[in-house]
Parts: C-alpha cells; structure tokens; sequence
C-alpha cells in the first residue's frame, strides 16, 4: 500500500507539466501560517531588517499592485494563454495568500494576509524544491511546527528547528528568482545568470552577497554566534547597494584641441560587484545607462551621443526620443486611440542604455514579463566581472570657446522606465533615476 501511494507521488510529479506548478494553490488555509510579527517576538533584529525589504512589500508596493490588478489580472480574463498568472503573480509575491487559494486576493488596502508577501514563515517553511533547476515558485514547502534553517544546534522554545542545507543554496532563492513566460522564454534569470558566471564556480552563493553574516545573536535566548544571517535582501532598490556596483573610468584621445578637432573618448565600464548580469531580475523593465556631456567654459552643455558598434537590435541599446512602445498597455485597459508610451522615458538621446528588450507576441516592446514571446534578439547587460567599452567621436564645435572643457559621464539605473512611471503616477522613488558612478576629465581648449 505505502509503495503504490509513494509510485503514485512519483508519477504525478514525473507527468506534472514543468512549468505548471499550480498544484500548490489553496492546499492550506491561512492559520497554517504564522503571522510575521509572532517571528518578531523573539526574532526582533531579523524581523526589523525584514520589514524594510522588498520581500514584505512584494505585494502591497505600488508598482507591484498596478501591475497585478490594472495589467495582469485583467489581461488573464481576456486571453486564455495568460489566465494562469492570476494566481502566478501571487505565488510568488503574495504566496500565503496563493498557498490558502485566496486568488485573487484583495487589493493591499483592505489589509488581508496577502499583505505580509514573502514572509519568515513562507521561506523557513520550504523543504526543497520539485526541480533540478527551480523557477516558477517550483518550492516545495511544509507549514508547521518545524522550522527549516541554517543551524543544526538551534533550540527555540516556541518551534522545533530543522537543519536545511537547501537554505545555504543558490537554488532555495532560484525558486522565485527566476521565470518562464507562458510563451516560453526565460524572463526572469538571476540564478541562470549567476549560475553561469565566475561567482558560482568559486562557490559564492547569493547569500554571500544578500544576506551578510555578523555576529550576534538571532533570536532573544539564542546563543551568541559569530555568522549570523541578516535579512537585508539589498538589490537595485537600495542607493547604497547600487552605488559603485560597476566601475566606470573615463578617457580622451587629447589633453588640448583646437575648436573644430575631433575629440576621441573612450568609457570602460566593469561590473567588479554584482554576482549577476546589471541589470537583472524584472529585466523587462530596468535599464542602466551611461550619459555623457561636455560643458564648455561659458557653461554651455553639449551632449555626446555614443559611437554605435553595428550589433544585431543595437537600437534598442541607443536612446530615442522618438521610439514608441508598450502599446499592449492600451489593448489591456480597453484604452482607445493608445499609441504607446516613449520607449527609452527622458533618457537623453544618443546615451547607451545597457538592457535586455522584451517583445510581446505583436513584435511590440513591453514590460509585461508574463505576455513575452521573445527576448533574445539583443542582450546588451554586463555580466559578472566582464568589461564593456564604449567609445565616443566628437567633431569639436568651431565656435568652441578658449579654456576648460569638462566632460562627464554618469551611469544612471532605472527601475522602470519614466514614462511608465508618470503614465501610471508610480511614486518617484519608484523610478526616477539613481547615480551608479560617474567619472569626469578636461580638455584645454587653445
Ligand atoms: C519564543 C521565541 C521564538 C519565537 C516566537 C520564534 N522563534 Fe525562531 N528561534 C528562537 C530561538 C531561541 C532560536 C535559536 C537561535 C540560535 O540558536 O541561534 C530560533 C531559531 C530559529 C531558526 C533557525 C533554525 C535553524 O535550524 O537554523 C529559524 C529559521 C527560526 N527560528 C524561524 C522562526 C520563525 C519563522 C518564527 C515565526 C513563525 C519563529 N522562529 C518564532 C526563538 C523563537
Ligand atoms: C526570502 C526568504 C526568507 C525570508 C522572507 C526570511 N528568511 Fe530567515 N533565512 C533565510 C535564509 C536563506 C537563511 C539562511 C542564510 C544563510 O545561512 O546563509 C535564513 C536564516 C534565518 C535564521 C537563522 C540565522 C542564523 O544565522 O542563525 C533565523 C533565526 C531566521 N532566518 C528567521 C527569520 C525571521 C524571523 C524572518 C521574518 C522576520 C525571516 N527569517 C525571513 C531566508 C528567509
Ligand atoms: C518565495 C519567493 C522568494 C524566495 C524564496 C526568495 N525571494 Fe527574493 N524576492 C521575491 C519577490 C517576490 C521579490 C520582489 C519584491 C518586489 O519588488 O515586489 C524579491 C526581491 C528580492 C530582492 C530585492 C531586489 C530589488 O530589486 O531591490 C533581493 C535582493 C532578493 N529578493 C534576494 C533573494 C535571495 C538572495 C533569496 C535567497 C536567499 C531570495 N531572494 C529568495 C521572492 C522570493
Ligand atoms: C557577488 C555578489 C552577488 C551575488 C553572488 C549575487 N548578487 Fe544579487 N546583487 C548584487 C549587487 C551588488 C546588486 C545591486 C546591483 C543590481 O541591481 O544589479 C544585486 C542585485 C540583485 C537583484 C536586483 C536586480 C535588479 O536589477 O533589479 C536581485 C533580485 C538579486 N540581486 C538577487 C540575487 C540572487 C537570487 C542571487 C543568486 C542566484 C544573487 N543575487 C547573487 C550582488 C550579488
Ligand atoms: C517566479 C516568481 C515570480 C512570479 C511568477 C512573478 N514575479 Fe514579479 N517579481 C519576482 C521577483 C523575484 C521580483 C524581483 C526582481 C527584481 O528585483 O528585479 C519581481 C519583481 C516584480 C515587479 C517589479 C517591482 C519593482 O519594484 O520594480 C513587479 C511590478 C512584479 N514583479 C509584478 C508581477 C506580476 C504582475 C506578476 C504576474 C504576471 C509577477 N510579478 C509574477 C518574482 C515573481
């Protein structure tokens, strides 16, 4: 009997299509989960860094809550090949909401549990995972009384402790850092990134990087230990974990020019820091971009467009007032005469945007991640530790006046492009522009 039933388990996994992980959906009830402030109790530090993170505001944080309920879950009513992704998107941004079968929750202003996102419960509670390579929330998980961690001498009075190795992977954060579109492309690639990369070969796992380790202690009553794991989750939404991230220096073919002389300018970029490509995780709409500008001694200011190298899609790589995109926004919310928004937002022409170009099934650009058909046509991010350069003619103005020419480059980061921002009034912070690093140098002008 045991046998058929453990056969039987084994089938279903071995017939489950790979990307359909919907089994999981409503299997427990809300009450198998505790509240994160019962953590808090004892967890008091931990619970205080988790708190400020993205992984507590992953559903109730405005872009997320527009794109579910104004893009997503909408569009999953109207065209049958995206209805999974009203219960997707929760499974991994709202997943105790997702795992009690409350789809689709409420929105985050009637305050249910789906507000807690991505709580100690839902990731102390993960055993495994059902893949060899995870994505697509593929989490295999066990609410109760034990809770699964890092320590094999952990003792707590109010749950019994499991030592999980599973948690010291790679492989624990892949199962809701990457994503497969219901159209088949990869959309979201973090662990694959890292995975084939220096990082992962030197054994250099995302906590090393996420989740520093300090000594102290991790709960009231627990003992004093020299490597305990903060709960920072620190990523592109941190100024600090952004500033410097990748290097950047500056050149000039000449010291002195004469107005009218071509300047050669030269910018070497290097991502010495992140473990993975820049930019990463919700690629469909992030963007790094280096902006170059001269300003001569009456103070007037010139902008230097890059010098193009000829690859396969470069123009999505080149900023364009112009360009129009994101038109299947106007399809979704039923808006008439919608031609798109601006492509690049107010990225000044001619800057180098560093991106990977997401296309939906129209050929149109969009930042739905979930109605993605291709995004392979051009990948123009750094990845880890590679060196990118990038070079800049310019035929120097004859009315240049004498003196100190001064030209700057600054290397920008965006998390969604403006003119997504403005159109869906996303709070500043959300997308305005934040400084990586900047470089500059002068030129004497005779
Ligand atoms: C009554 C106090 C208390 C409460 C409430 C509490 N814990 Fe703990 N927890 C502890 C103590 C004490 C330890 C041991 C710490 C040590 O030895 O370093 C611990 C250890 C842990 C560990 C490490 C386990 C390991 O094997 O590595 C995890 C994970 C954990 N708790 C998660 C939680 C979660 C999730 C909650 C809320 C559902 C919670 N705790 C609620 C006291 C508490
Ligand atoms: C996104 C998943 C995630 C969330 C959310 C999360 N944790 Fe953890 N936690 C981990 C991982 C992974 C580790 C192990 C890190 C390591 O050892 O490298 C860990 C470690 C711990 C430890 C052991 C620390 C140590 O070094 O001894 C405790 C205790 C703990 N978590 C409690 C909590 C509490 C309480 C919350 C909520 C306030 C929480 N966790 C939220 C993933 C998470
Ligand atoms: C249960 C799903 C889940 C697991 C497991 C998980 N994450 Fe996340 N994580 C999320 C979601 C959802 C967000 C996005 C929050 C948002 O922007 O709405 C996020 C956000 C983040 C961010 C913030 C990124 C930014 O843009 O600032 C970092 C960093 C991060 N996770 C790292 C990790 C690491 C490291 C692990 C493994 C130790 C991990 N995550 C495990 C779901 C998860
Ligand atoms: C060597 C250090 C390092 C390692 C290893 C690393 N990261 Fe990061 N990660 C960073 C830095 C630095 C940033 C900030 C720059 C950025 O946003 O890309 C970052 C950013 C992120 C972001 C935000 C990406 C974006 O552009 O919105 C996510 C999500 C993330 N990391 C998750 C992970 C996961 C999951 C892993 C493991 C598969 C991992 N990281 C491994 C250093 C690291
Ligand atoms: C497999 C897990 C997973 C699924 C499924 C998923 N997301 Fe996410 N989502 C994440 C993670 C992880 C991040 C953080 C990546 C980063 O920081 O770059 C994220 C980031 C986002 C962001 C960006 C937040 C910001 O501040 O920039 C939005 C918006 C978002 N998701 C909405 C959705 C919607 C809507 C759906 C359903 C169509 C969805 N997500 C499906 C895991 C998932």
């Amino acid at each position: 009997m045991k046998s058929r039933i453990v056969l039987g388990v084994i089938l279903a996994a071995f017939l489950m299509p790979s990307s359909l992980f919907g089994a999981q959906e409503g299997k427990y009830k809300y009450d198998d989960f505790s509240k994160p402030d019962q953590c808090g109790m004892c967890h008091a530090g931990i619970y205080q860094e988790w708190r400020q993170t993205l992984m507590s505001k992953s559903y109730t944080h405005k872009w997320d809550q527009v794109e579910y309920f104004k893009l997503a879950l909408p569009h999953s009513k109207k065209l049958a090949k995206v209805a999974g992704v009203k219960a997707g998107c929760i499974a991994c941004h709202g997943p105790v909401a997702f795992l009690s079968g409350d789809i689709p929750p409420k929105p985050a202003s009637a305050n249910t549990r789906a507000n807690e996102g991505v709580s100690c419960d839902i990731c102390h509670s993960i055993t495994g995972t059902t893949e060899k390579v995870p994505f697509n929330f593929s989490f295999k998980i066990q609410p109760g009384k034990v809770k699964n961690g890092p320590r094999k001498d952990a003792k707590s009075p109010f749950h019994s402790t499991r030592f999980s190795q599973f948690h010291k992977s790679a492989e624990f954060c892949a199962t809701c850092h990457d994503e497969q579109s219901p159209y088949g492309p990869w959309v979201k690639s973090t662990y694959r990134e890292w995975k084939a990369g220096p990082y992962s070969k030197e054994g250099v796992v995302c906590q090393d990087c996420h989740m520093h380790k300090a000594p102290g202690r991790s709960a009231m009553g627990g003992k004093h230990r020299p490597d305990v794991a903060h709960h920072v989750f620190q990523g592109s939404h941190s100024r600090t974990k952004l500033a410097g991230a990748v290097d950047l220096a500056l050149y000039s073919s000449e010291k002195e020019a004469m107005p009218g002389a071509t300047l050669k300018l030269k910018a070497i970029l290097f991502n010495g820091k992140v473990g993975h490509d820049i930019p990463s995780g919700s690629t469909e709409e992030r963007m790094l971009w280096l902006d170059v500008v001269a300003m001569d001694a009456n103070g007037r200011s010139y902008q230097i467009p890059v010098t193009p190298k000829g690859f396969k899609g470069e123009e999505y790589t080149i900023a364009n007032s112009k360009a129009v995109a994101y038109q299947a926004i106007g399809e979704i919310m039923d808006i008439k005469g919608f031609k798109g928004l601006k492509r690049d937002g107010d990225i000044p022409d001619g800057d180098r945007i560093f991106r990977k170009p997401f296309f939906d099934p129209k050929g149109r650009m969009t930042v739905c991640q979930w109605y993605t058909k291709n995004n392979t046509l051009v990948d123009y991010r750094i990845r880890p530790r590679e060196t990118k350069i990038e070079h800049y003619t310019w035929k120097l103005p004859e009315n240049l006046p004498k003196g100190r020419l001064t030209i700057k480059a600054n290397l920008f980061y965006a998390e969604v492009p403006s003119s997504i921002g403005e159109f869906f009034k996303l709070p500043k912070t959300e997308y305005g522009p934040i400084l990586v690093n900047s470089a500059r140098l002068t030129v004497n002008v005779k």
